[in-house]
């Protein structure tokens, strides 16, 4: 079973992001094969380029790293390193129904929200449908609103198909349900394009800051109050076992505590859960050679499984004359 995931190195990597996506993909580290990339082409995307690109390709590897990818078990590159996607991406184009794109929630979204309509914003799906077929992956995890895009992936491929014969694999999706859509601050989606995180490596005092900022009701210290629609307990939910979850249910019906204490619970909670990465995180900061010899030997492993595929396609498409 071959598992694919890739992370845009658009900012700070929040728990959004861990539970939808990183935490999945290093479970399944264990029993499965997985390729993993800093997906740095399709950052370019919302405009992001120049030195703060590249440094934060660097950050989002050495976090991912942090989090718990091992370079032994996953395939894990940047995606510029591996440039064959780029040919995929162009034959692909040729697959790709403008209907198809026109009808991408993301690009609708993203220019909604005033992002430049540009021709990478609206292409963005076919680079991910070459991300994903070129390594012809089983499973590709993913938060809810990356289906449609896998799904665009699908639709593409089974046109090439019809064209060319059995060639690319046909991707499956795999959302986790009871995380599938972490909320954020203001209990909306959390994404960084909102505002909305609460990051991984934030520093603890900052950290605080944001949990505080949490939306929640406005009811009295004294009275009980509400766990099931709370922002607060939504988040902590993510990190309790069930025993912990109990507890606190508790201290939200018996009143008594108003929403600071559950936030300051929250806050401690977050930093013990993410101690052990953090250390880890120092030392590939301090470290940054490992990393990109990490990097580096990444994407000679995914060359390798890439360049039979990439073969295929040549021949078939006739670009191989
Ligand atoms: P953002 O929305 O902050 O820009 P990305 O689009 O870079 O995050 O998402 C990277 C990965 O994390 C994707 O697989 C995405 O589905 C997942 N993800 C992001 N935000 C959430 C969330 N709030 N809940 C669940 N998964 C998420
Ligand atoms: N589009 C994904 C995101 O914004 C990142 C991504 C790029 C990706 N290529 C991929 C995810 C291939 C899975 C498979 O989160």
């Amino acid at each position: 079973m071959r598992l694919l995931t890739g992370i845009q190195p658009s900012g700070d990597l929040h728990i959004g992001n861990y539970f939808g996506s990183i935490k999945q993909m290093v479970e399944a580290q264990k029993s499965s094969e997985t390729f993993a990339f800093v997906a740095n082409y399709h950052a370019m995307s919302s405009g992001n380029g120049g030195e703060k690109l590249a440094n934060l390709t660097m950050q989002t590897a050495t976090d991912f790293l942090a989090l718990g990818i091992d370079p032994e078990k996953s395939t894990f590159w940047v995606q510029s390193d591996v440039k064959e996607v780029l040919e995929l991406y162009w034959v692909l184009s040729g697959f790709t129904p403008m209907g198809l794109l026109e009808r991408a929630h993301s690009y609708k979204d993203k220019t909604a929200k005033g992002i430049a309509a540009n021709h990478s914003l609206f292409s963005y799906p076919v680079l991910m449908a070459a991300d994903i077929l070129l390594f012809s992956p089983d499973i590709v995890p993913v938060g809810k609103d990356q289906i449609q895009h896998v799904e665009i992936a699908r639709d593409i491929a089974i046109k090439f198909n019809n064209e060319y014969g059995d060639i690319l694999k046909i991707p499956e999706f795999k959302i986790q349900e009871e995380v599938a859509t972490v909320p954020g601050t203001d209990g909306q989606k959390m994404s960084k394009s909102y505002g909305n995180t609460v990051n991984i490596f934030g520093e603890e005092k900052k950290q605080l800051k944001t949990i505080k900022k949490i939306v929640t009701e406005n009811v009295a210290m004294e009275d009980p109050k509400e766990f099931l629609n709370c922002n607060v307990y939504n988040m902590a939910k993510l990190f309790l076992n069930e025993d912990e979850l109990l507890a606190l249910q508790n201290r939200y019906t018996s009143g008594g505590e108003g929403h600071g204490h559950f936030k300051l619970y929250l806050a401690e909670v977050i930093w013990d859960y993410f101690s052990e990465f953090r250390a880890k995180r120092e030392h590939y900061m301090a470290n940054q050679g490992e990393v990109r010899e990490i990097l580096s030997l990444g994407a000679k492993k995914a060359s390798a499984v890439s360049a039979s595929m990439i073969e295929k396609i040549r021949t078939a498409t006739g670009i191989r004359y």
